[in-house]
């Protein structure tokens, strides 16, 4: 055949791939440093106790682990997630619980469940790529509002709703990816009130809630205040165990989660059965509490390293975002720098980043860039800012 073009459906032709693979391509080279990348750093995954598990659960637990299991999930890790959960101040219970295939699954069967063609989903500028993703393969009318360093605006949040008439909002209220920003809770306090007044739901996903570097930083999620349901709240054991475990959660109203159920079936009949098991063991064993105390102080250094190299070389030139948690700082660079053609330049200099235009789905944000702290090591971290800072002073080859 010349051509598959006719048999393509319309949510296909509505797929776009993500901008930053693209970049991704370009930092596979051990001798660059990289602040571009997105994933959790592998020091921080408990190996030899998932080996372990594994095979304790492959050999006296077969029937579970390697068989088919319930589209929901595995009933004790469901009672364990919604225990997770009201340590964060949602109320539930295991039955409110349904374990996806990462919680990017849950992106993808929540705006199956929910979107039309044409149907308008607000996203925060910057947001994930993930995401919306998700919302444009469902043929969805994405747009934007603004937001700054207390989170969404509020005032910008009711004049676009006002006028787009959403039927969703997604939100990254903890240490966005990819500004790594915190919402207050008075802004959540508004967004729950604009989102009651105009009538849409909300996607709350909230990977990054538990990688916390400083006291007093407030997590508590809009879910606990949810007095309607018309949250939809996105959890994942990525960031904290390891993303291999194909293991996040959705958390909703009992008629969504019935919808998005069915929808599940149809997907995939059920999560890995095998990922499940091993993360149920850890969990059921005690071991999530101190294995998210150990990420948090593997983070905690470089973090400061990561800032404190940009106090010192970008001072003045760049504002970035204090990250508090999370895996990410946002870097807002002076109006006329575009930092996507500084890439290659910096690249054959020895660092990568991510640049952030990307993120925004209104074409904006031409002047940012992503840098993660989660790869380096402080030294080369230091060594790369210092080159990065160098690099965005030349003038582009
Ligand atoms: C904001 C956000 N949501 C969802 C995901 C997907 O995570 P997973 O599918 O591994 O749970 C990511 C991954 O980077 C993310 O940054």
């Amino acid at each position: 055949m010349t051509s598959f073009d006719a048999f393509f459906s319309r949510d296909a032709n509505a797929f776009r791939p993500s901008a930053i693979r693209a970049f991704a391509k370009l930092v596979n080279d051990p001798n660059v440093i990289s602040f571009a990348g997105g994933s959790p750093n592998p020091d921080t995954f408990p190996a030899e106790r998932i080996a372990e598990i594994a095979a304790r659960v492959v050999r006296e637990r077969r029937a579970v682990a390697l068989q088919y299991g319930p589209t929901r999930g595995l009933p004790r890790l469901c009672d364990f997630i919604a225990s997770l959960a009201a340590s964060r101040g949602i109320t539930c219970s295991g039955a409110d619980v349904i374990v996806t295939t990462g919680s990017q699954q849950a992106l993808d069967i929540v705006s199956h469940t929910l979107l039309d063609p044409g149907d308008v989903v607000l996203v925060e500028l910057p947001t994930y790529i993930g995401g919306t993703s998700s919302f444009y393969a469902r043929s969805a009318n994405v747009v934007g509002v603004a937001q700054d360093d207390e989170g969404i605006v509020p005032e910008s949040l009711a004049e676009v709703a006002a006028r787009t008439k959403p039927k969703l909002l997604y939100t990254i209220p903890n240490f966005q990816n990819p500004s790594g920003r915190l919402m207050t809770q008075e802004r959540r306090t508004r967004v729950l009130e604009i989102a009651r007044e105009h009538d849409f739901l909300i996607i709350e996903d909230d990977p990054y809630g538990e990688l916390v570097y400083v006291d007093g930083a407030d997590t508590t999620p809009l879910k606990s205040r949810d007095e309607d349901n018309r949250i939809i709240y996105l959890g994942s054991f990525s960031k904290v165990l390891a993303p291999g475990l194909r293991c996040g959660f959705i958390i909703a109203a009992p008629e969504i989660q019935q919808r998005i159920e069915i929808g599940k079936q149809a997907a995939d009949l059920c999560s890995g059965m095998l990922d499940q098991s091993i993360v149920d063991e850890f969990c059921a064993a005690g071991e999530l509490a101190p294995q998210i105390a150990k990420v948090r102080d593997f983070y905690r250094g470089k973090r400061a390293t990561l800032l404190d190299a940009l106090e010192q070389h970008f001072s003045g030139r760049a504002k970035w975002t204090h990250a508090d948690g999370g895996l990410f700082t946002f870097v807002t660079l002076d109006d006329d720098i575009d930092t996507a053609a500084y890439v290659e330049q910096s690249v054959k200099n020895g660092v990568a980043f991510i640049p952030g235009a990307p993120f925004f789905v209104d074409g904006s944000g031409r002047n940012t860039m992503r840098l993660t702290f989660a790869r380096e090591s402080d030294e080369r971290m230091r060594s790369g800012v210092e080159k990065l800072a160098r690099t965005l002073s030349s003038s582009r080859t």
